[in-house]
């Protein structure tokens, strides 16, 4: 991977035509030991935030050895990378297929599950394996955190999770098949409540409570999820720590292990992605630049925060601080008139063809998600030793 000091470095070095993520991987290595040194249990990964293997070899060079899964890919994928790590599949619907390869070729023993359906597809796999194996499968609840709804950009609660009123009865089920068992929440991605994670943390107190007469000390973890969030501009929501301090709090006479899966918290503020402008009309507040929402960019087309942004002239100087401002509209690069950015980026009023624009806090959902449509391959992946701070970052961490 080609490695460049800083992003003006890379514009007067190799002045790219093609959109760029810049990964610094020194700042994922500063992520995880936040979280390792805060957080009040394991932490662990969630590899769909940014599956690029250097990226992978960055959360695993920091020490990372516990990864949520949701795909055989994925499993592979860490597999090869960490070949010791601990996976939980914790994708709630899984195809037979891949819970016996999950097994069988991986050696996984953890699955989250959210339906008695999936608890009997799992039964048959098991079961059509060697004798036994039941009891040191752990399967993992996934409750629905009523606490949770309205406090991210993401709801997780409507595709997956079981109510906690039905979540007792499936962990008796599961317990009763055999396995070990566990519970689960999401309480939604860019989440902007602490005081949501110690509420689900209560709810599952209360459900391992109905389930089995020594409460959650009977499960063998409970797993939070991810959602921690990041300091898009224009969310002045709480700091990281008040996260820690709330789960803290809640979990400090907790009888069982408490794990974690964030996958932006790790990653996001990591990357920058370098785009070029590929045209703006005279005299018009409309820039085509040469990414969008089919690329790296496609989680600002369906949230309500945008990543910063800043410009650089095409010699790859940063326009001065006094310099005028205005707001862009910033469309991307398919034919596609959806193919912008729901909302205005402010930039110099000077900016041009051929200047490049500078998104922040892009290593997590960008490349993950990009596609091909138009043709338009996505965006490369270099790294770079320094990202400049955004305004943000210093309230954040
Ligand atoms: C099961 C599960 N865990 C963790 C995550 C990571 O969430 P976040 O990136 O908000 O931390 C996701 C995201 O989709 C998920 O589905």
């Amino acid at each position: 991977m080609p490695c460049y000091s800083s992003l003006p470095a890379l514009i007067r070095d190799a002045a790219p035509r093609t959109p760029l993520l810049c990964l610094s991987p020194r700042r994922i290595t500063e992520r995880v030991r936040l979280f390792r040194a805060h957080f009040p249990g394991e932490t662990s990964w969630a590899v769909k935030s940014n599956p690029h293997p250097r990226v992978v070899q960055a959360i695993v060079d920091a020490g990372i050895r516990t990864f949520d899964v949701a795909s055989r890919q994925e499993i592979d994928l860490i597999r090869h990378h960490c070949p010791s790590a601990t996976l939980h599949f914790n994708h709630p619907v899984k195809t037979p297929d891949d819970i016996a390869y999950a097994i069988h070729a991986a050696g996984i023993r953890s699955f989250v599950i959210d339906s008695p359906e999936e608890l009997e597809k799992i039964d048959i796999t098991v079961d059509s394996m060697e004798s036994g194996l039941r009891s040191v499968i752990t399967l993992t609840i996934r409750f629905r955190s009523k606490n949770a709804a309205g406090t991210g950009n993401y709801n997780f609660d409507e595709k997956f999770g079981i109510p906690p009123q039905e979540a007792a009865a499936l962990l008796q089920l599961a317990a009763h098949r055999g396995y070990r068992t566990g519970l689960t929440f999401h309480p939604g991605s860019q989440n902007r409540r602490p005081e949501s994670y110690a509420l689900s943390i209560e709810t599952a107190r209360d459900i391992a409570g109905r389930a089995f007469p020594q409460g959650e000390a009977a499960l063998s973890h409970l797993n939070i999820g991810g959602g921690f969030p990041c300091a898009y501009p224009g969310g002045s929501g709480p700091s990281l720590h008040c996260y820690f301090k709330a789960i803290s709090q809640a979990a400090s006479d907790l009888a069982c292990p408490l794990v974690c899966e964030p996958g932006r918290a790790l990653v996001a503020e990591s990357t920058s992605l370098l785009t070029r402008i590929n045209l703006r009309r005279k005299d018009d507040s409309r820039l085509y630049i040469n990414d969008g929402i089919y690329g790296s960019l496609m989680e600002a087309a369906f949230v309500d925060f945008q990543p910063p942004a800043r410009a650089y002239s095409a010699d790859g100087a940063a326009f001065p601080e006094d310099e005028p401002r205005e707001a862009f509209q910033v469309w991307g690069a398919t034919c596609d008139s959806l193919d912008r950015l729901r909302q205005p980026v402010c930039l110099p009023s000077a900016i041009r063809t051929g200047d490049f624009i500078e998104f922040g806090m892009m290593g997590a959902y960008s490349n993950a998600t990009a596609t091909r449509f138009n043709g338009i391959e996505p965006a490369g992946l270099v790294g770079v030793e320094e990202i400049a701070p955004w305004s943000a970052d210093a309230k954040h961490a």
